[in-house]
């Protein structure tokens, strides 16, 4: 007995023991899960609304306003000096800039000279932190797609986000790409507020709700930074990805299940007559099958590292740029066995081979867009013309998907070279079959080839940039369309 209850006496101690452990355990795990409650509005989209209880934050946010005052054409001689031609008869031809920051998106987007009196709403979309808003039932719903972007949305946006409520944001900094658009308002949980990346990842089979947050760490980014195009019957925006997210499978796509939709391109090349497709910036696309991504890196371990502030205090950083600014905390984390300059110098190396392929396959198919327009004033059979545009629409394809990704390859540099290498074969192509046909009909290929390099040492030499696409049209290669 006395034995017993000695036993039972050390086993019941035990459980209480146990039972404290587990209590307090639970305590503290409950507080640290316990779901913030902001107190703000479940629809709040107005950045300065955060600024009050997230002052570290919001301080780090408003570094996207420094130093990012110029906006830089990429058609600059030092960039990609032939892009106006590349886009001949497109919008992106006339003005087509650096980025910029997150902060100055929208402003940059009502200031910019593609939008036109016919420019649809679907082009705010990753612009504004209003844009889930305007999609609910209480304002455009379904039809915010197509609605007129300077009639309807313009108006609307200016209303909801009267412009100088937050002086220190600028113009429109106040609902350009903000917290709302990552972060639910009331709990601060990392959500994605665009339905055009929750149907393209449902249709590939994936359940958003099963996302860890590393995932999320990359997908809140991913609502944005990826290819779409504007499916025709509402002009929605739409991830072209069911057939899977490298450059092949997008081309396929586009060539296959978004021509039996009724999109057949982007615009009719000017000086070829391609119906030609034009790539957006695919960084979430063309990281999935580079060496990070496959390893699990997310978007955030780079581009928002933990920082301390305040003397003392982590944050996740909030200014979007570049890595290289921070190298010691968003690589050096991993990749601790190497020196900032020695990480730095393989960026650069992979950037610089990145820069002399992509202008390569940029020149040859600005080269081949010419012998394509001589074989239609030379009047070379429609079939063989037709085939020749395939070779350039492929061309064409293959080195934008990598140039508008903005990280210069360095997210995926082996993937990056074999799109430029498909883009430079795709280009000679077109070049030798219009050879072969121009010769048949006893053209001058050596004039040829000599009216071409004027004409691309024009585009080159015009100062203004708004002047550039001009030349690339002349009387010896007049507009196709
Ligand atoms: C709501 C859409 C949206 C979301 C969400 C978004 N971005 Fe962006 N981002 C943009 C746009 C648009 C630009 C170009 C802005 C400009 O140039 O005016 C941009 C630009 C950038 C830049 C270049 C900044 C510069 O100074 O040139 C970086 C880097 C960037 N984003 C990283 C990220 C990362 C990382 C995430 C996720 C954590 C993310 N973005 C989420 C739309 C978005
Ligand atoms: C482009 C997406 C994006 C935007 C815009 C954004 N955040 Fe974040 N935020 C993140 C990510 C990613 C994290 C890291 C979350 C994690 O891994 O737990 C984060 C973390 C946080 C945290 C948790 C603490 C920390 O620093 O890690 C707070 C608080 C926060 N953000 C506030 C804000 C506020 C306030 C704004 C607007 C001024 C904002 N965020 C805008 C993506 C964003
Ligand atoms: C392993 C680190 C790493 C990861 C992961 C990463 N990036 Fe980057 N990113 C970089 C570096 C380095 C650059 C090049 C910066 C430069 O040229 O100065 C860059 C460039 C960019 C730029 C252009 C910045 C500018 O100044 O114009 C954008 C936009 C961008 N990344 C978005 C993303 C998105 C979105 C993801 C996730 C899908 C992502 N990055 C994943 C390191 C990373
Ligand atoms: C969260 C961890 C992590 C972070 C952060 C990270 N890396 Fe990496 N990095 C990796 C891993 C993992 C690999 C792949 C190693 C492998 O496959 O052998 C890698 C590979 C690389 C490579 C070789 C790529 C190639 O083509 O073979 C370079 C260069 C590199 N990282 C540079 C950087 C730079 C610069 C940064 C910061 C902008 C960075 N990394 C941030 C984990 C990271």
């Amino acid at each position: 007995m006395g034995n017993f209850s000695k036993r039972s006496f050390l086993l019941l101690a035990f459980y209480s023991l146990l039972l404290i452990a587990l209590v307090a355990c639970n305590s503290s795990e409950a507080k640290e899960n316990e779901p913030m409650d902001t107190g703000l509005d479940k629809n709040e989209f107005l950045n300065i609304a955060f600024k009050d209880q997230f002052p570290l934050q919001w301080e780090s946010y408003m570094e996207n306003m420094i130093n990012q005052k110029d906006v830089i054409p990429k058609s600059d001689p030092s960039i990609e000096p032939y892009l106006p031609a590349l886009w001949s008869g497109y919008g992106f031809a006339i003005e087509y800039n650096k980025t910029r920051g997150h902060t100055y998106a929208l402003e940059d987007q009502i200031n910019i000279r593609r939008v036109t009196d016919k420019t649809g709403g679907s082009c705010l979309t990753c612009k504004s932190s209003v844009v889930p808003h305007l999609l609910s039932d209480e304002e455009f719903g379904d039809g915010y797609w197509a609605a007129n972007f300077n009639n309807e949305i313009l108006p609307r946006i200016t209303e909801l986000g009267a412009p100088g409520v937050s002086e220190e944001l600028g113009e429109w900094g106040h609902i350009s790409i903000g917290c709302s658009d990552c972060h639910d308002p009331v709990t601060m949980e990392l959500r994605v507020t665009r339905p055009s990346f929750t149907n393209a990842m449902e249709r590939m089979g994936v359940d958003l709700s099963q996302s860890t947050q590393n995932d999320m760490r990359s997908y809140v980014c991913a609502q944005c930074h990826v290819e779409y195009y504007f499916e025709p019957e509402k002009n929605k925006v739409t991830f072209p990805w069911d057939l899977g997210l490298r450059v092949e499978n997008i081309y396929e796509y586009k060539e296959t299940i978004a021509k039996e939709q009724g999109f057949d391109y982007d615009w009719i090349h000017q000086i070829s007559g391609t119906p030609s497709l034009k790539a957006q910036h695919p960084e979430f696309e063309l990281s999935s099958y580079g060496p990070h991504a496959t390893a699990g890196v997310s978007c955030s371990d780079c581009h928002m590292p933990y920082q301390r502030v305040d003397g003392k205090k982590k944050i996740s950083s909030h200014r979007w740029g570049s890595p290289l600014e921070t190298i010691e905390e968003s690589c050096r984390t991993c990749h601790g066995d190497k020196t900032p300059t020695q990480l730095e110098d393989r960026v650069k190396d992979i950037q610089g081979r990145h820069k002399v392929a992509l202008l390569e396959a940029q020149e040859l198919n600005t080269i081949s867009h010419y012998y394509v327009n001589r074989m239609i004033t030379a009047g070379v059979s429609e079939e063989k013309i037709e085939e020749a545009q395939q070779h350039v629409r492929k061309a064409q394809w293959y080195w934008d998907f990598i140039a508008a990704e903005n990280s210069y390859g360095f997210h995926n540099p082996d993937g990056s070279i074999d799109a430029f290498r498909i883009s430079s074969i795709e280009s000679q192509a077109a070049i030798v079959m219009a050879t072969e046909e121009l010769a048949k009909l006893g053209e001058d290929i050596e004039e040829l080839k000599r009216q071409i390099e004027v004409t691309m040492q024009a585009i080159y030499d015009e100062e203004d940039h708004f002047e550039k696409h001009k030349r690339a049209i002349n009387e010896w290669f007049p507009a196709q369309y």
